[in-house]
């Protein structure tokens, strides 16, 4: 592939809870009518527009898009049978998982509190769905007196530990936590086991040493694949806790929203190869499962803002996901997450412009698509690539293809053929199919002045001609007789010429001796009027 391996990177930003509209199956969740975006979009605080000009609303279903998106756009289908975060980030993580991670309304079975109480040594109190708050406050003097751990779950797949750090030190409540994690796998593999101690008198207060242990991915991941082959795996935010911190060659975990966007900006100005997966909790947390509406549209808003700059210095080499792990529709009566599409929006010099992907088969199409551009086997991992469509000609041209340099040094090789006696302006070109032929061309002019054939029709022609039908790029170099200009423009009928046989992302190298710079069909000929039109 073209783009230079040693520079590839790929950033996924995941909105957690951001989804896009109930999927088939939604009743069976009971979120039926479900739409996280289209309870938000039409806040008076909401304002996107450089998700809009990614294909936000182009995505099928969404509606209110725009004519002519940046990016690739789809939708994703959660395959998996549940609709948490873990199981949500697997699924864009290469892994299916046909059920959904276990919950306990009735407290854990005895088979789990026995072991629990024979290897702690400790007997168990509570056993059932608490409010951390009150769990402390109804089973903490008990705890005092006995040394009993206090145990709960909440609606998640969680197993609480709670004790007063003067009865069981931290560390030995950690510990407490790793014998539990151990026990917790299988059926029984919840999402955490999570430390929650407390301190002082009662009703008692909790401490900051609270720490969440979770649970290894049951299969091997992206995350996995692209750190055996070599690559950076960079966490930022809870991603490096949802995948159990396995597959990671470095991890932040960040304060809120718009400190995890700082520190993938910062990330983004450093020199690495391979990926960095971004979770931005806040939207599912903090507004989400408190449907704060308005909070869920500002906060949409400054994320906004913020991946504006991150698009500005992102570099030829970098593809960047847009997407979500799960809905959680702020406007209806649940606050739980709901069971929606989420958004794929896909960006970078070599992806393709206003490319409807419509609606994927599941989320692990991410993995499949990550892996892919890494030259990466899939090994296991579900998904299917589309890469293949979404990245123009340019991006897969043969390693051996002459670069924009060279390309332009044949232009100006071809340009010393042209047959100017007339206006004695003198241009060449050189273009570049996509499987990496060079076919050059120069003006030739005629006595009767409308015959003359401008360069890049000249070689466009040789190689349709040729049966060539797939174009990557085109350099022109041009000048009067005797100069070559800094910039030799094509004129209007080459430009309509290359949009029959090209796409928007079609490349012209331009510029003179000194420099030259890539530009995109669509572009130099923004509105063209293709085929497509008829
Ligand atoms: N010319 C080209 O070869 N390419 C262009 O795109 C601009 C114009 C040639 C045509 C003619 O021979 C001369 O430049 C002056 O118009």
């Amino acid at each position: 592939m073209r783009v230079d391996s040693m520079k590839k990177r790929v950033f996924i930003i995941v909105l957690d809870s951001f989804g896009v509209g109930e999927l088939p199956d939604a009743a069976e969740w009971n979120d039926e009518g479900s739409n996280t975006l289209g309870a938000v979009r039409g806040h008076e605080d909401f304002f996107c527009p450089t998700m809009t000009k990614l294909g936000l609303f182009n995505i099928d279903g969404v509606g209110g898009g725009i004519r002519k998106p940046m990016g690739t756009f789809a939708k994703l289908s959660e395959v998996s049978k549940g609709k948490d975060s873990t199981i949500g980030h697997w699924e864009l993580g290469g892994i299916l998982s046909p059920e959904p991670l276990p919950t306990y309304p009735e407290g854990f079975p005895p088979e789990i509190i026995e072991e629990f109480e024979r290897q702690t040594g400790r007997k168990v109190l509570a056993n059932k769905p608490y409010s951390g708050t009150d769990v402390i406050r109804d089973f903490g003097r008990e705890h005092v007196k006995t040394g009993a751990l206090i145990v709960y779950t909440s609606a998640d797949s969680v197993f609480q530990i709670a004790a007063h750090e003067d009865v069981v030190p931290v560390e030995e409540l950690y510990r407490y936590c790793e014998i539990a994690r151990k026990i917790l796998v299988g059926k029984h593999g919840v999402a955490r086991v999570i430390a929650r101690p407390f301190t002082g008198e009662w009703p008692y207060t909790r401490t900051a040493n609270r720490h969440d242990f979770s649970l290894e991915p049951p299969k091997e991941t992206m995350n996995d694949r692209l750190k055996s082959a070599g690559y950076d795996v960079i966490s930022v935010g809870k991603i490096y806790d949802l995948f159990g911190g396995r597959g990671f060659t470095e991890f932040t975990r960040t304060k809120n929203n718009v400190n995890g966007m700082e520190v993938t900006l910062e990330i983004e100005e450093r020199d690495f190869c391979g990926l960095c997966f971004t979770n931005l909790v806040d939207f599912d947390m903090t507004y989400g499962h408190r449907n704060d509406i308005a909070g869920y549209a500002k906060a949409l808003s400054v994320f906004d803002r913020q991946l504006a700059v991150f698009l500005e210095k992102m570099r030829p080499d970098d593809l960047l996901i847009v997407t979500a792990d799960h809905g959680c529709d702020p406007a209806t009566p649940s606050t739980d997450h709901s069971r929606e599409y989420v958004p794929m929006l896909l960006f970078g010099k070599h992806v393709r412009e206003g490319l409807n992907l419509h609606t994927r088969g599941s989320f692990s199409d991410v993995c499949a698509t990550v892996l892919a551009y890494f030259g990466v086997e899939k090994g296991e991992t579900a998904g299917t690539s589309f890469l293949q469509e979404a990245l123009s000609d340019a991006a897969f041209l043969p390693e051996d293809a002459p670069d924009d340099r060279t390309l332009y040094r044949l232009a100006l090789e071809a340009r010393e053929k042209a047959y100017t006696p007339y206006s004695h302006y003198r241009v060449g070109a050189a273009l570049l199919t996509a499987e990496g032929r060079v076919y050059t061309g120069c003006n030739i002019e005629n006595a009767a002045y409308t015959p003359t054939v401008c360069a890049e029709r000249t070689a466009f022609f040789k190689a349709v001609s040729e049966g060539e039908r797939r174009f990557a790029k085109i350099a022109i170099a041009g000048g009067r007789e005797g100069e070559i200009s800094s910039f030799c423009a094509p004129c209007g009928v080459c430009r309509q010429v290359m949009a029959e046989f090209c796409d928007e992302d079609f490349i012209l190298v331009l510029g003179g001796l000194d420099e030259v710079r890539e530009y995109r069909l669509s572009e130099i000929l923004p509105e063209m009027f293709t085929k497509k039109e008829l």
